[in-house]
């Protein structure tokens, strides 16, 4: 028997795919142009061809794997592409990969011709669970992250945990971070549960689900992020800097987005014990489950002064001012916290000290 899983316009399970086809025999687009990565082309490109029912052959667009590539010189590409192949405002973009390629996709899909039709198949755990879902769609700015973009509902997001299959584990971790920010801001028992994911369970399509919908709840209560949505950037204020920083680091390896949100997260949940009294034996629950999933750092003095610099660009800022989003406890709030420099210093010393 298909399972089908549905909330809003997101569809997860076998059954998905029925409800994919149904929505394009339906709206019968122009042309369908079908978004991958230089990975996702060779690993997930014949999946969605088998399973795809469309009247016309699809034209598959490519761009190179990576967090670089997130730049409005890729967009140019595509919208050039895009306008060399006449699609029209009727046409559908299909954007299948990570959140690299539904973040950027969507907003060149948002832009050409003033907007244009898209859904999104994530491919990575990432994009399940976070970027493919809540219409938030953009491109970094040099190393600064989503600094360009729109939100916009994409008008369809499917769900198929079997392309996690060919997902490399760094990434896996990577995606996972987000799952333990939704148990941090949601739910205590996700958390504990989500600690010990993995793939190929019968769990792991019950736990990324739940993902969805602690997300799916808070974006449909706030999707132009006036207040509640912040919560979703809890640990990314710190986090955010820390990956922008590891990016200006090129040529070496930067980390993955997960991996900074992890040390974000560890360093906010410092904050919040700190200044809204977090329960200390939560914190250290939050701190040592983060710490046997992801690699420790170090921060040098330096580095540290340097990432505080680039808190200035977060998105959350106001009139100058940094504002944190901090917990009293799992599931209890505060948004537009301002947090004195000494303590960001402290809390990178208690990362520090974290065997
Ligand atoms: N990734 C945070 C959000 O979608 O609001």
């Amino acid at each position: 028997m298909q399972q089908l899983k549905n909330i809003g316009s997101v569809y997860c399970g076998t059954g998905a795919w029925n409800s994919l086809n149904a929505y394009l025999a339906e709206k019968h687009h122009s042309r369908a142009f079908i978004l991958t990565d230089t990975n996702t082309r060779v690993h997930c490109l014949p999946k969605l061809l088998d399973a795809l029912s469309f009247d016309k052959e699809p034209h598959i667009l490519e761009i190179s794997a990576g967090e670089q590539h997130k730049t409005i010189a890729t967009c140019m590409k595509l919208w050039n592409e895009l306008s060399r192949l006449n699609a029209d405002r009727y046409s559908i973009i299909i954007n299948l990969g990570g959140g690299v390629v539904t973040d950027l996709g969507g907003f060149v899909a948002c832009t050409f011709k003033r907007g244009i039709d898209f859904l999104n198949i994530p491919t990575s755990l990432l994009a399940m669970v976070d970027a493919s879902i809540g219409g938030k769609t953009g491109v970094d700015l040099g190393s600064l992250k989503n600094q360009v973009g729109v939100i916009r509902e994409p008008s369809l997001v499917l769900l198929d945990v079997n392309f996690l299959d060919t997902l490399p584990s760094d990434h896996l971790r990577s995606g996972l971070a987000e799952m333990l920010k939704h148990g941090i801001i949601a739910s205590e028992d996700y958390f504990d549960a989500c600690i010990n994911f993995e793939i190929n369970t019968a769990e792991t399509e019950d736990l990324i689900w739940e993902s969805v919908l602690i997300k799916h709840k808070i974006v449909t209560e706030d999707p132009t992020e006036k207040g509640l949505r912040k919560l979703l950037n809890y640990g990314h204020t710190l986090g955010h800097a820390i990956e922008s920083y590891f990016l200006d680091q090129q040529p070496n390896a930067p980390l993955l987005h997960g991996e900074a949100i992890a040390i974000g997260m560890i360093l906010a949940t410092y904050i919040s014990s700190e200044q809204l009294g977090f329960p200390k034996e939560s914190l250290e629950k939050i701190s040592s489950g983060i710490s046997k999933i992801y690699p420790k750092q170090s921060f040098s003095e330096e580095d540290i002064t340097t990432i505080c610099k680039l808190l200035i660009y977060d998105k959350k800022n106001s009139n100058g001012r940094i504002n944190f989003v901090l917990l009293k406890d799992f599931d209890d709030h505060e948004i537009n916290c301002e947090v004195p420099n000494s303590l960001i210093l402290e809390a990178f010393s208690y990362y520090a000290a974290l065997s």
